[in-house]
């Protein structure tokens, strides 16, 4: 049933472009999804509901696969994680980026082959790093001069663990401010500039209990071009050429991170994934050649192009209500369970399902349940001009870094995770209940 999904097609300004590709439209304006009505998802699990749909996931991790057949593609667990999602994602023959012992331990409690696990983060806690080596995880991507000698110290006198160091090329890229980890006025990893990024090279090569494998970089997120990569690209084999000559060491691995952008309204532009493999391939064996280096084993980390297209959000309306300038529909989630655009003004298409609708559309604003003015899920979209409480909204692209960024504010307690599939609604994550909150909760009665 599900037509082959093409990540990296320009974007057609149609309706449905940005929903995943299982997309069907069914009678009284309802929608299916990996075969199953979004209607009867909100009968069922009762709404705000994240639903994913799993041939899109998988579709996409074949992608990554077919376009990079030479490298390691990671996905980048921070977009989204729960034990289904680890193993379609081993199943599909990715790797795994995690960035703290919660995740580590959740892919490892699904399964996940330990070897083909990374751990990342700017600054890692004692349990992390003994996580990863208890776990005996592939790669501790060094990220901060002095944790250098916390993970040798904790690898002990017998024995050796992979690392790569993460630099900071100097390079500018990434679709928000707050997402931009390429250059030097942010907390990741070693400059390039100032010398840190080769310093820290010296002191773990001067460590027998670690073994440097490669370098790591991660330009920052929502990235649309393929040019930034090739720039970061050229600076880290050139560090490679730098370190070959410095130490007499040839790094086998390079690792370019993630952030490939994705299409989140109709029209918007993403990365061009087959445009990139090409360009990287070239461009590597290019630099590769000039500075007389074998080429290194490439590594991709993406997150959100592998899931956020195969998300979905419903939500059930609330209230609506006219000011004098807006229109405001409230549904029943909000910035606890997307706080994408309170936080990066995120920009979403939603759309009125479950419904057919002849009334002209108005411009809306989708605003949450929470209590302050900036809890705004999207500001002027088109709805139908009858839009009313009870109705159902569906969010496309909301499958990377909203079920992972939820928080429970105002005591709301988080979504379900339902996955789609062949005509099948299945629970992955439950919903947060109002005894799960109050148990936390050890304080005097
Ligand atoms: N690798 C590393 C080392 C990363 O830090 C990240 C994301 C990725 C890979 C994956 O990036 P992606 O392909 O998903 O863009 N919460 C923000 C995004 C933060 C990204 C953090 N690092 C958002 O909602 O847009």
């Amino acid at each position: 049933m599900t037509a082959p999904v093409r990540i990296d097609a320009p974007a057609r300004p149609d309706e449905l472009s940005v929903w995943p590709a299982s997309t069907v439209r069914r009678p009284n304006g309802d929608l299916s999804v990996g075969g199953v009505a979004l209607t009867t998802v909100a009968a069922h699990f009762d709404t705000p509901v994240y639903v994913l749909d799993e041939n899109e996931v998988r579709t996409r991790c074949r992608t990554y696969r077919a376009a990079f057949p030479d490298a390691d593609v990671l996905y980048a667990a921070k977009a989204f994680l729960s034990r289904a999602m680890a193993r379609w994602v081993d199943e599909e023959g990715l790797g795994l980026d995690v960035c703290s012992a919660g995740e580590l331990s959740l892919a490892l409690a699904a399964g996940f082959p330990p070897e083909r696990i990374v751990l990342h983060g700017n600054a890692k806690a004692p349990a992390d790093i003994e996580t990863a080596l208890a776990a005996g995880v592939g790669r501790i991507v060094v990220d901060s001069p002095s944790e250098i000698a916390r993970i040798a110290a904790l690898v002990g006198p017998d024995g050796r663990q992979k690392v790569m160091v993460r630099v900071v090329p100097g390079i500018s890229a990434g679709g928000h401010e707050k997402i931009r980890t390429g250059t030097d006025d942010q907390k990741f990893g070693l400059s390039l500039t100032d010398g840190s990024a080769q310093h820290a090279v010296a002191r773990v090569l001067g460590q027998p209990q670690l073994h440097l494998t490669g370098l790591h970089c991660h330009i920052g997120s929502r990235i649309t071009e393929v040019k930034p990569y090739l720039a970061a690209l050229r600076r880290m084999v050139g560090l490679m050429a730098r370190i070959r000559d410095t130490h007499g060491v040839v790094l086998t691995e390079l690792d370019l991170g993630g952030g490939h952008g994705v299409a989140y309204r109709p029209g918007e532009p993403a990365l061009d994934l087959t445009a990139l493999a090409r360009r990287v391939r070239t461009e590597l064996a290019a630099s590769c050649t000039a500075a007389r280096l074998p080429v290194p084993r490439l590594t991709v980390e993406p997150g959100r192009a592998i899931v956020a297209p195969a998300g979905v959000a419903l939500y059930r309306v609330l209230t609506v209500k006219h000011s004098a300038t807006s229109l405001f529909v409230a549904v029943d989630g909000g910035m606890s369970d997307n706080p994408r655009p309170a936080l990066y003004g995120a920009r979403y298409a939603p759309r009125l399902v479950g419904r057919a609708s002849t009334a002209e559309p108005v411009t809306a604003t989708v605003v949450g349940r929470h209590c302050e003015a900036g809890d705004v899920l999207a500001p002027d979209v088109a709805l139908p001009g009858d839009v009313r409480p009870g109705d159902l909204l569906a969010v496309p692209v909301a499958g990377a870094y909203q079920a992972s960024m939820a928080s429970a504010y105002n005591l709301v307690g988080r979504p379900p995770v339902v996955a789609v599939d062949g005509g099948r609604a299945r629970l992955l994550v439950r919903r947060e209940t109002q005894e799960d909150l109050q148990r936390r909760d050890v304080g005097p009665r």
